[in-house]
């Protein structure tokens, strides 16, 4: 049987059946079980920031696994330890604390428990917004649709449009617990606010004393050129939450609190068996530091202006949004499912968020001459799907 009529009579049909079945990967590049390449311009969803089997991720996982694999959190253990100290460095905050769990929910709800400490309830996130699919993270993801079959979720959230101030000033009062917005929104289709409303929005949390959580699961780990993707804007958020790239590709999840202020969990109050696992957080500590001895920030950032150059020129190709290694190419018309499926059977993987924009978020160690190769291909698909 293939495996696809063995996914359809084994799995939930949650994700539906998947066309290929991957067997292989090395760097950008992945193999299916007929033995055909692809490119992988997804990265698993913007998660495998060192890409596939990465030498630096597959020495540090098998020498841990081979020393320490699963210890419960009423042990201390140094990989994660190491990792909490990096992430309190990279928020340049002595005061920042790490929570660690598995997945962006996870980091998420940890968000929002942590938020109810300061006495308050009331939420304000975007429309538009996506935070995870468990029960609280979805009650603060702006996608009508996603919710609604699993109403009623949790009470007292206010969703207002992405990137409008004067919304976000009506809805912010002394009820509000917490304030998350998205760096950019990803799942909504790479969707970039102006230049100026996190700062705007951090002044409005202050004046209300509410705090202004910052997701970003999927900007987070230098995937914008900046390690977590907001602080072009200058500003220093009261929580941030991270997963995604996190772990170099294996499960793992953050939730950073930052400041004197911010709520602080009491031993009791939350926990996870998994969170921050000595494998994960050993592979996050290569992946970190891999990332920080090559100095592919400043390279991601020239990767992202290479690739809105080259893809802003193509016929079809309405504007490219994001920054860095996120971008969303916009369609001039509703054809990105049909792109992503033929670029698949032309060997490129990437992703449709919405009917008019293809998203891209490939490893950050992808290189110029990848970097060409999926102009070619892009192009060469659009072109298929516009002239038949
Ligand atoms: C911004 C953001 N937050 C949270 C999540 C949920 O992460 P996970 O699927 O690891 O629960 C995602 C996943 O796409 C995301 O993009």
């Amino acid at each position: 049987m293939k495996t696809q009529e063995r996914w359809h009579s084994a799995m939930q049909n949650n994700y539906g059946v998947p066309g290929i079945t991957l067997v292989k990967g090395q760097g950008v590049e992945v193999w299916d079980e007929d033995g055909k390449r692809y490119l992988d311009f997804l990265g698993g969803i913007a998660t495998n920031i060192l890409g596939h089997a990465h030498p630096a991720i597959v020495k540090a996982v098998s020498t841990q696994i081979a020393e320490l694999s699963h210890i419960s959190n009423l042990y201390a253990h140094t990989p994660g330890v190491e990792l909490a100290e990096k992430l309190q460095d990279l928020t340049n905050n002595p005061s920042a604390r790490i929570f660690f769990c598995n997945s962006g929910a996870e980091a998420n709800e940890a968000a929002i428990k942590i938020s109810r400490l300061s006495g308050r309830t009331e939420i304000v996130a975007a429309l538009g917004g996506f935070h995870g699919r468990t029960t609280g993270a979805l009650s603060i993801t702006g996608q009508e649709g996603k919710r609604t079959p699993f109403e009623p979720l949790l009470p007292g959230v206010k969703f207002i449009p992405y990137g409008d101030l004067g919304a976000m000033r009506r809805a912010v009062s002394k009820k509000t617990a917490l304030v998350i917005l998205e760096a950019i929104q990803g799942e909504n289709g790479v969707v970039v606010p102006p230049v100026g409303y996190l700062r705007e929005v951090r002044e409005i949390c202050d004046a209300k004393g509410a705090l202004f959580a910052i997701d970003a699961v999927q900007t987070g780990m230098g995937r914008t050129g900046e390690w977590f993707g907001f602080e072009s804007e200058g500003i220093v958020p009261d929580i941030i939450t991270l997963a995604k790239g996190l772990g170099g590709g294996l499960p793992l999840g953050a939730m950073i609190t930052v400041g004197e202020k911010t709520p602080a969990f009491k031993p009791g109050e939350h926990g996870s068996t998994f969170g921050g696992n000595p494998i994960s957080c050993a592979a996050a500590n290569a992946a970190l530091d891999f990332i920080v001895k090559k100095d592919l920030l400043q390279k991601v950032s020239d990767a992202g202006e290479f690739l809105k150059e080259e893809l802003e020129k193509l016929p079809g190709v309405l504007e490219v949004r994001g920054r860095g290694l996120l971008l969303g190419i916009v369609l001039e018309s509703n054809v990105a499912g049909e792109l992503a499926a033929k670029a698949t059977s032309n060997g490129l993987l990437l992703n449709a968020p919405n009917k008019g924009v293809i998203r891209i978020a490939p490893a950050l160690i992808v290189t110029k001459s990848q970097l060409k190769e999926f102009v070619k291909i892009f192009s060469k698909s659009l072109s298929e799907v516009l002239n038949g």
